[in-house]
């Protein structure tokens, strides 16, 4: 093999693995922010996502407990946007599963829990955690 070529070869291999740890970081972390996507997961997503379930399972009894279910609901609203920023989003199976199903899944439940509506709450919770199964089978390793 000639010099030159030897070279290009190199710099195809390099450029490789060099797109291979670009798109592992992107669904791991964000380009630029330090939250990791398993500390994302595990420290907001799934924390709210279990109050959610057990209100909508044990639908709330007053005020405060309505309150607390549209704060959950509203947490992984804002997560939904958090996981389409820096970089992190991949694909288009990510992008569904962020921006519309989990993000459209937990309006229905905060706008539920402002209507006290234990149905709709039910209902929506069932439309939102689809993100869930949605992204990690395509993405979760
Ligand atoms: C848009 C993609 C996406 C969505 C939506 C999503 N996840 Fe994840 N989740 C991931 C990825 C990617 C990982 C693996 C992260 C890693 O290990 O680096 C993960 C990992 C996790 C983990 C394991 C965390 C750990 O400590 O290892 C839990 C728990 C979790 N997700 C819960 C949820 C729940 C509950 C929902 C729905 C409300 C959800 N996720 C929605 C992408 C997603």
């Amino acid at each position: 093999m000639s010099f030159a070529k030897l070279g290009f070869v190199t710099v195809c291999a390099a450029a490789l693995v060099l797109a291979g740890s670009v798109t592992m970081a992107q669904v791991k972390k964000g380009k630029s922010r330090l939250l990791e996507t398993k500390q994302l997961m595990g420290g907001l997503i799934k924390v709210q996502c279990d109050a959610v379930k057990k209100s909508v399972d044990s639908p709330p009894g007053d005020e405060k407990g309505w309150a607390a279910l549209a704060t959950s609901a509203a947490l992984l609203n804002e997560a939904s946007y958090v996981l389409m920023e820096d970089g992190r989003c991949p694909d288009a199976t990510w992008a569904d599963a962020a921006s519309k199903v989990l993000r459209d899944g937990s309006a229905a439940v905060v706008k539920a829990a402002e209507a006290k509506d234990s149905e709709a709450a039910k209902k929506a919770f069932g439309e939102m955690t689809k993100a869930c199964g949605a992204c990690h089978k395509a993405h979760k390793k």
